[in-house]
């Protein structure tokens, strides 16, 4: 079945992606058109969800257990890890216990031209030096098999049996690109003809394209060119598609363990075009299951927003084309707020129904990186959900 959206691993391992094949920055959700749904597929005789709470005080753990799962209620108690040396809770997705191990330490990734480095050993394999902070490749037309080789700003362009050289990224509107990556950061590239630098590929900005749009290509229901993020492919023609929200827009939606979720659907496709993603387990503490937050709904529609703003930011385009996807590099450059911001609105999204009513110590166990985001954001921003509460009045006012 198709996924609309899949994890960065995959970009940082294969350069060769476009639009079409990026996921809408790096998120794990996972929808599926409605068309691919096989309703055999739905199993709705598994148990109901788990429970998940913080520890009773009138209750002891023994040592090391740092999260107790009771059979007798169904429910996960959660503790933190007290010792300084086993001071890590690695919580496991089945029903037993968790307890508390020693930390690994962690390896810290290699800076990319571009980024802050101490020393050339910091830096990947592509750069030739550390300087004044920051790692530094190959400038503007030297040599080059790749655009690793090429510093911040500038691609490996490789005409048609010829040798690369490292070019300044094409800006909008330009043409001759043949991935994304030969793009200036905000924009990707519409391969009307592939593996060749052709003049009828051009350079689109990101989320720009209306809805039924043609785009060359639609992968996993998904393209960043479209100002929606998804498009569906008909008839071998792709068309961006509406910005499709939840089908019962009083979000967040309570479901049953084992059924789909769906989304409202655009009509201008001759079988309507709707996406469906599974209810999820939540992490509260009613064992309640949630429906996840589609791309039109108003919390993903911001993270939309945000991620477009940094896109198309000047300083953004600091980044190496390479890493124009990844957060490590937009924390460098980027402003601390609409840093923040974005990565605020990326986990929520990201966590959305495992979040919902779940109470602090839950979250901060299990979903660390909402729970971090949230608290940058909050001191940034004040309360989070008051601002998100405006969002919804905006919308409906306008
Ligand atoms: C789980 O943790 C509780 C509380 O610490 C303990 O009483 C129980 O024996 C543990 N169960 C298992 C299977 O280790
Ligand atoms: C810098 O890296 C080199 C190896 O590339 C290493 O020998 C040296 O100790 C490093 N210097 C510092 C200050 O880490
Ligand atoms: C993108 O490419 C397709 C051909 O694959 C073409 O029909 C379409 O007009 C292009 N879209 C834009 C906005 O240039
Ligand atoms: C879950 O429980 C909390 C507190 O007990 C309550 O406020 C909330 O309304 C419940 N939510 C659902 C969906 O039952
Ligand atoms: C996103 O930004 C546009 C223009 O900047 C604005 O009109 C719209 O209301 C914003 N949407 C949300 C959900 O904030
Ligand atoms: C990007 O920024 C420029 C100005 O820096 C602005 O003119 C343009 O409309 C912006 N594009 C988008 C898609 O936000």
């Amino acid at each position: 079945m198709a996924s609309l959206l899949t994890y960065l691993f995959i970009f940082s391992v294969f350069y060769t992606a476009s639009s079409q094949d990026l996921l809408l920055d790096s998120l794990s959700l996972k929808y599926s058109d409605i068309s691919d749904l096989d309703p055999l597929s739905l199993d709705l005789d598994i148990p109901a969800c788990p429970s998940y709470t913080c520890k009773r005080k009138d209750q002891s753990f023994t040592k090391k257990t740092c999260i107790f799962y009771s059979a007798d209620d169904d429910t996960f108690y959660v503790d933190k890890c007290a010792d300084k040396t086993f001071s890590l809770c690695n919580p496991t997705q089945s029903l037993v216990n968790s307890t508390c191990t020693i930390p690994q330490r962690t390896v810290i990734p290699l800076s990319w031209p571009g980024e802050k480095c101490h020393n050339a050993s910091d830096c990947t394999t592509g750069c030739i030096a550390c300087k004044m902070g920051f790692c530094i490749a190959q400038p503007e037309g030297s040599g080059c098999t790749s655009s690793m080789e090429c510093n911040a700003g500038l691609f490996c362009s490789i005409p048609t049996g010829g040798t690369g050289a490292c070019a300044p990224q094409i800006p909008v509107g330009g043409v001759g690109c043949t991935s994304d990556y030969d793009c200036v950061n905000g924009a990707g590239c519409n391969i009307t003809t592939p593996n060749s630098a052709s003049a009828t590929n051009v350079c689109i900005q990101y989320y720009t394209l209306k809805p039924h749009e043609i785009v060359s290509s639609c992968v996993s229901n998904s393209n960043l060119l479209c100002s929606s993020g998804i498009c569906k492919t008909q008839s071998g023609i792709s068309y961006c598609s509406n910005s499709l929200a939840s089908e019962n827009s009083n979000i967040p939606n309570t479901c049953q363990r084992g059924s789909v979720c769906s989304s409202i659907a655009d009509n201008f496709f001759t079988t309507p075009f709707a996406l469906t993603g599974p209810c999820q387990c939540g992490l509260n503490s009613n064992g309640t299951a949630y429906c996840p937050i589609f791309p039109g709904d108003a919390p993903y529609l911001e993270f939309i927003n945000q991620s477009k703003k940094g896109y198309n930011s000047t300083d953004i385009a600091k980044c190496h084309t390479l890493r124009r996807y990844t957060y490590q590099c937009r924390e460098q450059h980027w402003d601390k707020k609409n840093y923040d911001k974005l990565q605020y609105y990326f986990t929520y999204v990201n966590h959305y129904p495992v979040v919902q009513e779940s109470p602090e110590c839950v979250v901060k166990m299990y979903q660390s990186d909402y729970y971090q985001a949230k608290l940058e954001y909050n001191d940034e921003f004040g309360s989070a959900t008051a601002i998100g509460v405006s969002i919804v009045l905006a919308l409906i006012a306008g």
